[in-house]
């Protein structure tokens, strides 16, 4: 995975405005992000608009999962901007960016093993006091995934993979965010199940207008969901455009769609791949 290095002066100077500045909901401006002296991101901006779906692809490493955890503050960013719903949340707490309504689906769904389904996503509602409104929202959800109501009494750990993401996903939205972070929600389940879920995600988003920022390796599903997509490489957005113009993308066909054809996505074809810039 060897990318040779730019000069500074470079890098996303206009940020590829992939989305129209209009209305954003998050809007995050040149960051930077360090574990210990190793920079991960390196001036990425990029901007969800209000009510839509916003992929970033990238292969296994690029930083897609450091770039939302610097947006729900787990990881402080050393510069840079990241501004929610009109406000600057950089350096906050994540405890007070989830109060805002940002939800954050982290990578590997981290479910509460031992605890039952449905006391999982009462901890997702823990902000709230509206007991009435707390049961239609459990409504509401089951209506999305039935199998979580199959399944309200087993504890969570029981679950398979696939209906942990369902329940990591509707844990998120019991506390009715205005925008999800979504850390690659196809993460080791079957194309069958990854359709399934990405189907309810593009629900939610029209049903009740949650806005998501959705990371992912897998393009082809990312790309057929999402209104406007980033690709990251290495730390650095490298191309934006709306997906049905990125899927049309000879780039994008050879190096993230064309998995079949070159075996399994990842290594060999990154191995070949060029940067865009
Ligand atoms: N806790 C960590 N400590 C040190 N380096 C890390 C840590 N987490 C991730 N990295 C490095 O940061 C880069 C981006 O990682 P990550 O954001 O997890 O990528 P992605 O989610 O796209 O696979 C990688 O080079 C990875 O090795
Ligand atoms: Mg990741």
């Amino acid at each position: 995975m060897t990318v040779t290095a730019e000069p500074e002066t470079q890098v996303d100077a206009a940020p590829i405005a992939a989305a129209p500045a209009a209305d954003a909901i998050l809007k995050v401006s040149n960051i930077e992000s360090y574990y210990g002296p190793i920079m991960a991101i390196r001036g990425v901006s990029l901007e969800v608009p209000r009510g839509s779906i916003v992929t970033v692809l990238g292969a296994n490493g690029a930083g897609k999962t450091t770039i939302l955890k610097t947006i729900s503050g787990v990881l402080d960013p050393l510069k840079g901007t990241v501004e929610f719903d009109g406000k600057p949340i950089q350096r906050l707490d994540p405890d007070r960016i989830v109060r805002l309504g940002l939800g954050h689906v982290p990578e590997g769904r981290e479910v509460f093993p031992f605890l039952t389904v449905r006391d999982n996503l009462m901890m997702g509602a823990y902000l709230r006091t509206d007991t009435a409104g707390i049961e239609a929202d459990l409504e509401r959800i089951y209506g999305y995934f039935p199998r979580l109501k199959e399944r309200i009494s087993q504890p969570a750990g029981h679950l398979s993979g696939g209906e942990q993401q369902m329940l990591a996903i509707s844990r998120a939205l019991m506390n009715r965010p205005k925008l999800l972070l979504l850390d690659e929600p196809s993460l080791g389940l079957s194309p069958l199940l990854v359709k399934e879920i990405f189907a309810i995600i593009a629900r939610v988003n029209a049903e009740e207008g949650v806005s998501m920022l959705l990371v992912e390796q897998n393009a082809r599903m990312a790309l057929e969901t999402a209104h406007h997509g980033y690709v990251l490489e290495v730390g650095r957005i490298v191309m934006a455009d709306t997906c049905a113009r990125l899927r049309e993308s000879k780039d994008i066909q050879e190096f993230y769609l064309g998995a079949r054809d070159h075996g399994e996505r990842g290594e060999r074809r990154w191995k070949r791949k060029k940067t865009w810039r």
